[in-house]
């Protein structure tokens, strides 16, 4: 059976896009609508109460547009708000936070670092979930929040990314861990400047192709893929114009207009 409905792919900002340029590589037959909720971004900081509340909101909107799923491409919201999205839509929603776990597990053989956002690493989700698949893994964790804001500037390899990156990671150096979690979707965007800070011994786990991999499987196992041309639609809920600029880096010259939404209290 063919099932021409988009699939739905949410971050707070540009970050989610790593997310979705894997996807279009893994399911170039499918269409996606992406949500940038960039009027609300930073959700990193933010309480859980809120990012859940934010999540919900553009979750919502995108259950509006018609979507067949939602893949949650923020780790943020994926560790704090996704059984409340499960709980609430009728449709297959999928985070980032296991896959990510299941990826650093694979490559790793002794210690694993995670950096992430604060309210990732404060929920604790990475390490629950690398634990449930290796028990005895030890996991040590660092936020790393200016990376973030250094993603939308689209300084992903400025020196200023670089000093940042060797402040923040100077714990993860001399073979104290065999892999790094990037456990945010802002962190692949600076993936060189993070490998330099932390030396060639460290495995950097990004979890994009892996998230690509289960939402094909989910696909096929619901009997929900689409076989047609394919297509994006971008939608941010603010500065469509500042945020094209660092798509286009992201996604190349066939990067669609990006088109401004609101979101319903
Ligand atoms: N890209 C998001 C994540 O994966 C969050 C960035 C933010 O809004 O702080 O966690």
């Amino acid at each position: 059976m063919t099932d021409t409905r988009s699939i739905g792919v949410f971050d707070s900002g540009i970050g989610g896009l790593t997310v979705l340029s894997a996807l279009c590589c893994r399911l170039p037959e499918e269409r996606f609508v992406y949500l940038g909720d960039t009027a609300r971004l930073p959700y990193g900081t933010k309480s859980a109460e809120t990012v859940t509340r934010y999540a919900l909101r553009a979750a919502g909107f995108l259950a509006g547009e018609g979507i067949k799923m939602l893949v949650v491409a923020c780790n943020t919201a994926s560790a704090s708000a996704l059984p409340a999205l499960e709980r609430e839509l009728p449709i297959p929603v999928i985070g980032v936070v296991t896959p990510g776990a299941r990826a650093a597990v694979r490559w790793s053989n002794g210690p694993i670092g995670l950096i992430a956002t604060e309210g990732t690493v404060a929920s604790g989700a990475y390490q629950r979930a690398v634990r449930a698949l290796r028990p005895d893994a030890e996991v040590r964790s660092r936020p790393c929040p200016l990376f973030v804001p250094l993603a939308e500037e689209g300084w992903f390899d400025h020196p200023v990314t670089r000093q940042v990156a060797g402040i923040y990671l100077q714990d993860f150096t001399g073979g104290v861990v065999d892999s790094l979690i990037l456990g945010c979707t802002h962190y692949p965007l600076l993936k060189s400047a993070i490998a330099a800070a932390v030396g060639p011994g460290v495995h950097l786990v990004d979890s994009a192709t892996v998230v690509a991999e289960e939402v094909a499987e989910r696909l096929a196992g619901d009997e929900i893929l689409g076989h047609g041309e394919g297509g994006v639609r971008l939608l941010v809920t603010d500065a469509p114009a500042r945020i094209a600029r660092i798509a286009a880096m992201i996604l190349g010259d066939d990067t669609p207009p990006l088109q401004l939404v609101d979101l319903p209290a």
